[in-house]
């Protein structure tokens, strides 16, 4: 029977109510589409130099940089809440930046002492991730090698590929290249392969673009006031989508086993169109521009932090597997 007729006959109109579902919680509760847990989620952790500490990074409220003897109470907290895995980053002294960034392969750097520090302690409980990047170690706050203004692509993937290699070496679960230089993957799998690394994972951030929504982390990491131009010659253009299709297919060829798309929220089309065609495991990275904008949204007053929870379900409903979310750690689910 068509609307019309049923409305004749019983003269309710619209007979299709969609309201009918949502009037009470347990009813809304059986119709999600998408949920969220903290197994969806990736804490970012930032590193410092020293002992027992616990300081703040003035652009990104709620956010700390740690001491390395300070881990044990942050990642012990991710541990019992459930998260999945933690992403390591540094904040250098300045004076171990260079042109080259070689404190990248210093087997004691900070990164390489909080891998080994959590791996002590909490085994496989928790994964580890950690960037393959230089910008936190050079001089220029760039994520390659410059010679004459220009970020040579070959030369920095053989640095890549042994910082890649050191992080498996001290127990690095999933190696996590952000650095967008050609072909890098392809390169670090089989460095890893060669080095009997042949169980570490790769996520690629395969789709990274060039955004100003990344200011807040660089303050974190130090990079920001070094940082020279822009990275537009290496991450990729907001202008584009299809380009990021060329972006992951070479990188699964070259042996991702997971892709990020960076930022989050202004590019839940990207998410998605990367999931449909791929059917891979795709991550989001909510990232510090994103993050300070909503916490400051909050302390303002202007929205309430249920917002936080909604931001993030978007990546679900996009089709991201999990979220590299700074509110990780701050969220109650
Ligand atoms: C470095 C790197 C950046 C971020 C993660 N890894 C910054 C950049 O590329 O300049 C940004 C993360 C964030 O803004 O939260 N390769």
């Amino acid at each position: 029977m068509s609307h019309n007729k049923i409305h004749m006959i019983t003269g309710k109109y619209p007979n299709l109510r969609l309201r009918r579902s949502r009037k009470y919680a347990w009813s809304r509760k059986l119709i999600q589409e998408n949920t969220l847990n903290y197994s969806d989620l990736i804490l970012p952790i930032f590193l410092i130099e020293g002992k027992n500490k616990k300081e703040s990074i003035k652009s990104m409220p709620n956010v700390f940089r740690y001491s390395i003897d300070k881990l044990n109470s942050v990642v012990g907290k991710a541990v019992r809440k459930g998260i999945p895995m933690i992403a390591l980053f540094p904040h250098i002294n300045q004076k171990f930046k260079d042109q080259n960034g070689s404190e990248a392969l210093n087997e004691n750097n900070l990164v390489c002492r909080g891998i080994k520090y959590i791996k002590k302690r909490f085994k496989n409980k928790i994964g580890i991730m950690c960037d393959v990047a230089l910008d936190p170690y050079t001089s220029h706050g760039h994520d390659g090698l410059l010679v004459n203004k220009k970020i040579l692509n070959d030369e920095t993937i053989e640095i890549l590929t042994k910082q890649a290699v050191l992080q498996a070496k001290m127990g690095c679960d999933v190696i996590a290249p952000s650095d967008m230089m050609d072909g890098r993957i392809g390169k670090i799998r089989s460095a890893l392969d060669k080095n009997n690394f042949d169980d570490v994972q790769i996520l690629s951030y395969a789709v990274k673009y060039s955004s100003s929504f990344y200011g807040p982390f660089r303050d974190a990491v130090g990079s920001k006031k070094l940082l020279k131009g822009d990275k537009k010659t290496y991450q990729m253009d907001y202008r584009n989508s299809d380009e990021s299709l060329r972006e992951v297919s070479l990188d699964i060829k070259e042996g991702a086993d997971m892709i990020m798309v960076k930022p989050g929220m202004p590019y839940l089309d990207v998410i998605k169109k990367v999931k449909d065609k791929f059917k891979i495991p795709v991550f989001a990275y909510q990232v510090s521009g994103e993050y300070s904008l909503i916490m400051n949204g909050i302390n303002q007053k202007l929205i309430d932090k249920t917002s936080i929870k909604e931001s993030l379900i978007s990546f679900k409903r996009a089709g991201a597997s999990s979220i590299i979310t700074y509110f990780a750690d701050q969220i109650d689910l």
